[in-house]
């Protein structure tokens, strides 16, 4: 198992939209080779965060699938008037340990 945490912070109002595609997302990356599942979560004490978890078989999937066409195919649907917190973007690998 292998996940990806990616973070980002809306800059201006339109995380409702942001919010919004995420629920209509395209769900291309459902058959990447090597998914499982993803997970969209804001923080309560700032939504304007957007913090994605996506979950994988092993590091390499999710580095194809990153690289991939798929991926820019999948970011079709972010609202055109959105702005990010320059250099809030990043993501992180993590193991799981337990559950
Ligand atoms: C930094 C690394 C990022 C990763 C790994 C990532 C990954 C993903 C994945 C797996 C999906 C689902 C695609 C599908 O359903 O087929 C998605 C959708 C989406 N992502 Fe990202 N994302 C990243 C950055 C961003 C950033 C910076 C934004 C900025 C607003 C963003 C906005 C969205 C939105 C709005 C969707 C909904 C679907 C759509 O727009 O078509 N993502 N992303």
């Amino acid at each position: 198992m292998f996940i990806s945490i990616s973070t980002f912070t809306i800059a201006n109002d339109t995380e409702e939209s942001v919010k919004e595609a995420f629920r209509n997302r395209p769900h291309m990356v459902d058959d990447a080779p090597g998914f499982l599942k993803l997970e969209v979560l804001s923080p309560q004490d700032n939504p304007k965060e957007i913090w994605l978890k996506t979950y994988w078989q092993d590091e390499e999937s999710f580095k194809t699938w990153y690289k991939s066409h798929q991926y820019h195919d999948a970011h079709k649907g972010i609202p055109k008037e959105t702005k990010l917190v320059p250099g809030s973007v990043r993501v992180r690998y993590f193991s799981l340990v337990g559950e």
